[in-house]
């Protein structure tokens, strides 16, 4: 079944800096296509009348939106007006708090935007950020109403004027360039028809301009995306339920399913009644698929015909959009979400962070990314995720980042490569590959009990590091915590057998240390290493290799003067190294550089070794503990 044109609803969104009139121009939208309930506006007209002031159209609009507040289901507020070619819905009120996290997020999704802009102010910050967004939202098609021409004569001048440097703007921002038209809202001047007071527009009235954005049936012409939302059975039936995003699909089609690339042919749709089940499917349809063989199928996954499927990868360029209200740093876990995908992801890196409100490109070095800044990134994720260029694909290019339930930022995929052959490879930038197990780290954790960790202990020989990490070691597991010590001395037998003591020899000793310890953590255990790690730099590095990899990292400065090392000197090296026999000791002639941001300093002249081992079995604890909420991952709808 196809809409027909005059059934055909439109998403839009009225969105512009505050005070420029956004409200008045959907009330005027409403009252001038009839679509205001009726003696609606007469009683709000006598009512303003009573009160003494003057009726506004954008009273239409609060009093609309007041008796919808009555009773709000989702989180959207839909306002609906009509043209002869076909229905509009307004999918958001200015001002809705919601806004931004409902566009993001998909909950409301438009195909165009009215970006209001006040004639007498022209642009201000808050339309460059709307302008800015627009494109992360995955609106392509924007009319610039320059609106209050009442109040500046309606001059051609002022108007293009500002016609032109909205130009600019979005010239500079890489976007289209919009469709620019000057109305007055108040008046009702160029919104449904032309206007007798502005001869010299030729571009026709606001109405005109919104009938002529395509149609989302151009969804159709895309190449085929089905997003599965559900796997169920059905007498003898395995149904795949989902919605056909792009593309069209039909019965004895040939399908991919990604990430994985099953492969499976379409035997028939099913919905009910059965008579009304369809033998092609088009963009924006909800419907069951039931496939030829019972390939491995499951929510999240897209499916694709086999000459044009979406990007498979762990790893993609993105511009994002963080709301905050805690910044977004480089290496700590957020959840992905884009479409029905779910996965763990990272920001590896930030190349170029906008602030969105004046547009300026950050230069100062700050890490991360602050609530309200734009920002191009590195995205990384915990499992192949199935994409597409939002250029190509707005559907499947737009994803959100959350943690805990709440939407965090949103973003757009942005030039990664298109795979031209059927089956491109895996990962496109390249070409090591890393494997991926069924089991995930919340799994383990969940298993075991606790997260793994990484405790690295630094500090002199001689200082207490070894002992102390020994005796965690075995309070930890025998508390049921995994914990295993990598011990300094230990590597330099195995695995760091090739590397002596110079700087260079150490930093790759450390590089090895905190990489072996990555593995041991990943495997959910908590590592204990014990290396004097002398140098700063290779502790940072360290410590970048377990975030990078979402680990918790915590640096334990095992503390005490060179003197009293010196005169416990266990392994007797002090005494050595004075002698001339171990060049390059640590302490003796080669430096120790103190830690400037460990977590815990133990001061083993001090602290009595049972007190120490109170401290550090408390930020053990801590590190490892599971958090008590429910993880997203049982519920992914929370709090949409
Ligand atoms: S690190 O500097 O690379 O972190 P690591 O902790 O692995 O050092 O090794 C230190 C151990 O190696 C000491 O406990 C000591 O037993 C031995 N050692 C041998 N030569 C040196 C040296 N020149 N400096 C420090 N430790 C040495």
């Amino acid at each position: 079944m196809h809409l027909s044109a005059s059934e055909e609803v439109l998403p839009i969104v009225v969105i512009g800096h505050v005070d420029h009139g956004k409200s008045t121009l959907i009330g005027r939208l409403l009252f001038d296509t009839g679509s205001v309930p009726e003696g609606k506006a007469e009683e709000l007209a006598r009512a303003a009348a009573a009160e003494g002031v003057p009726f506004e159209h954008a009273f239409l609009l609060d009093s609309l939106l007041e008796e919808q507040a009555q009773n709000v289901t989702i989180d959207t507020t839909e306002i609906r007006f009509r043209t002869e070619r076909r229905r509009y819905a307004i999918i958001d009120a200015p001002g809705h708090k919601e806004f931004l996290k409902n566009m993001l997020s998909g909950a409301a999704r438009a195909q165009a935007a009215i970006l209001v802009v006040d004639a007498r102010e022209g642009v201000r910050e808050q339309t460059r950020r709307h302008a800015m967004l627009l494109p992360i939202l995955g609106i392509r098609h924007i009319l610039a109403a320059v609106n209050k021409m009442d109040l500046v004569d309606y001059s051609k001048d002022r108007y293009q004027e500002i016609a032109d440097a909205l130009a600019a703007l979005f010239a500079e921002l890489g976007l289209p360039e919009p469709i620019s038209l000057p109305l007055s809202a108040r008046e009702g001047e160029n919104v449904v028809k032309p206007s007798a007071k502005m001869p010299w527009f030729a571009g026709g009235a606001l109405l005109e301009a919104l009938d002529s954005v395509p149609s989302p049936s151009r969804l159709d012409a895309l190449p085929l995306r089905f997003v599965v939302q559900d796997v169920y059975r059905r007498d003898a039936d395995r149904l795949v339920a989902g919605r056909l995003e792009t593309g069209t699909l039909r019965v004895g089609e040939e399908l991919l399913f990604w990430p994985g690339r099953k492969r499976a042919r379409l035997r028939a749709f099913a919905e009910w009644p059965p008579e009304s089940t369809p033998q092609q499917a088009s963009a924006g349809r909800s419907t069951a698929l039931i496939l030829d063989e019972e390939i491995f199928v499951e929510r999240g996954m897209i499916a694709s015909s086999l000459d044009h499927g979406p990007i498979e990868a762990r790893e993609f360029p993105a511009k994002i959009f963080w709301l905050g209200p805690d910044p977004l740093r480089i290496g700590e876990a957020y959840e992905l979400r884009l479409m029905t995908q779910s996965v763990g992801a990272r920001i590896t890196e930030v190349d170029r962070v906008i602030d969105a409100e004046t547009l300026s490109v950050r230069d100062s070095f700050r890490p991360g990314v602050e609530a309200n800044e734009i920002a191009e990134v590195l995205v990384h994720t915990q499992r192949p995720l199935a994409f597409d260029n939002a250029s190509e694909i707005a559907q499947t290019g737009r994803f959100i980042l959350a943690r805990d339930g709440r939407i965090l930022g949103g973003g757009i995929v942005l030039g990664a490569r298109y795979p031209r052959a059927s089956l491109p490879p895996v990962h496109q930038s390249s070409p090591l590959f890393w494997t991926e197990g069924e089991i995930d780290r919340s799994e383990r954790a969940r298993s075991l009990g606790h997260r793994g960790a990484i405790l690295w202990f630094t500090g002199l020989s001689g200082a207490g590091k070894s002992t102390l990490a020994i005796q965690l070691e075995a309070r930890l597991f025998r508390r049921g915590i995994w914990a295993y010590v990598i011990d300094g001395d230990n590597l330099r037998h195995g695995l760091s057998s090739d590397l002596g003591f110079s700087a260079q020899d150490r930093r790759e000793n450390i590089r090895r240390a905190a990489e072996a310890a990555r593995v041991l953590a990943d495997a959910g255990l908590v590592a204990i290493v014990a290396l004097i790690s002398p140098f700063r730099a290779d502790r940072r590095k360290a410590r970048e290799i377990a975030e990078a990899a979402g680990i918790p990292f915590r640096e334990i400065f095992v503390h005490a003067p060179l003197e009293v090392c010196r005169a416990r000197d266990p392994k007797a090296l002090y005494a050595r190294a004075e002698r001339g026999e171990i060049p390059e000791f640590t302490g003796v002639d080669s430096p120790y550089e103190v830690p400037e941001n460990a977590e815990l300093e133990l001061p083993t002249h001090q602290l009595s070794p049972a007190e120490c081992l109170e401290r550090l079995t408390k930020l053990a604890q801590a590190a490892i503990a599971l958090p008590n909420r429910p993880s997203l991952r049982e519920d992914p709808a929370a709090n949409i």
